[in-house]
């Protein structure tokens, strides 16, 4: 065998939620049938407007995509309340940005803090770079941050912050006096992570002029209903940006990724649609869920909702369980940081599949 680095040997591999063919394969299932409640996808499709570009361009694969995307990174910019400077485009969603991220400001030894539960893809992709994670504190039962233990982790060696808002998996908001407070109270980058801000209404972009060291992460897998194509972006100092630019993939976006972003950022109606179909799912499922009197669920402002199981007397292992044997996937968090073995994530789905959700979950713990 090869020498492989010792960082890599060491890494616990990264689990992702499940596709609906490989349940659909382990538990004999039609594919067409299964309700999948477990990524934080969009459940209405795509923007027609993105599936017309996209066939309409198939044709030219056989060419390298473009290099500099200009013109999305216009759009973007312009949908963001930004200038293109301080626009960067990331073709393997918002993933790719926090690795180049990683490759721009992190020397072996260095630390980021990020508070816990959160995303696990960032601890996952700075430790290839040798960072070492700090771990901060949600308060779950508030479901708010506790924006002491971030500044209590504060070292010199901090180069990365990450605050997530609303927060994946809890559902939660930061405060903007709590970023502020960060931002103020450090020089290394603060990330605020934006994937969901569309369905909270609240973003932190007016931030960006006073602050050198915000950075704010957002993504075309959620309200864009585009997770399967895998753009991301992120907005912050133009410096900072070229920099990150010098080290990242050069053809970073796929020719097809890049025609269905632009085309999906001018279907304003789609949008819209897309985050009021995804609010009313999210309060039509949280008046369900609070209705059980043995499951408890936290108040989101995202696009999925966090529920405690314990009271049922099932774990969330063998919950997710049950529920997949009747072809419904929602998160198991027990291999979330910061979270025991008695929580599911539940994403938003269409009305039709939210309430063939409930009903399931009624045969299975009522
Ligand atoms: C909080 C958060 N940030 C970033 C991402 C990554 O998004 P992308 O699909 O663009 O890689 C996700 C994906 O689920 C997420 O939940």
């Amino acid at each position: 065998m090869v020498k492989v680095k010792k960082i890599v040997k060491e890494l616990d591999p990264y689990v992702p939620g499940r596709s609906i063919d490989e349940i659909a394969a382990e538990y004999g299932l039609d594919p067409d049938k299964i309700i999948k409640l477990g990524s934080n996808e969009n459940p209405m499709g795509p923007s027609l407007k993105a599936v017309e570009a996209v066939s309409q361009n198939i044709k030219f694969i056989n060419r390298y995509p473009e290099a500099n995307l200009k013109d999305l990174t216009e759009n973007v910019a312009s949908y963001s309340g930004v200038s293109p400077s301080q626009v960067i485009l990331g073709g393997d969603g918002a993933d790719e940005i926090l690795d180049v991220m990683g490759k721009t400001l992190i020397e072996p030894g260095d630390e980021f803090i990020v508070h816990i539960p959160s995303y696990m893809y960032y601890e996952f992709t700075l430790k290839i770079h040798g960072a070492v994670p700090v771990f901060a504190r949600w308060d779950v039962a508030q479901n708010r941050l506790d924006v002491n233990s971030v500044l209590e982790a504060l070292s010199p060696r901090t180069r990365i912050i990450f605050l997530c808002t609303p927060n994946n998996p809890t559902g939660g908001l930061i405060d903007k006096k709590d970023i502020i407070k960060v931002l103020e109270s450090t020089e290394a980058l603060v990330v605020v992570d934006e994937a969901y801000f569309e369905f909270s209404g609240v973003n932190n972009v007016e931030l960006l002029d006073e602050h050198d060291n915000l950075f704010i992460l957002r993504t075309f897998s959620k309200v864009m209903g585009l997770a399967g194509m895998r753009i991301g972006y992120g907005l912050g100092n133009p410096q900072l940006i070229e920099y990150m630019k010098r080290v990242e993939p050069v053809f970073s976006l796929t020719r097809l990724s890049h025609i269905a972003a632009s085309a999906t950022l001018n279907d304003e109606e789609y949008i819209q649609r897309s985050t009021q179909l995804g609010i009313e799912s999210r309060e039509f499922l949280y008046k369900e869920l609070s209705k059980f009197t043995n499951l408890d669920v936290f108040e989101s402002k995202a696009n999925y909702l966090l529920v405690d199981t314990r009271k049922s007397g099932m774990n969330s292992e063998i919950l997710t369980e049950k529920l997949l044997k009747k072809g419904i996937i929602v998160r198991n968090c027990s291999s979330f940081r910061g979270l025991d073995d008695y929580w599911i994530r539940v994403s938003v789905g269409t009305l039709k599949e939210d309430k063939k959700f409930i009903e399931t979950l009624q045969g299975i713990v009522d």
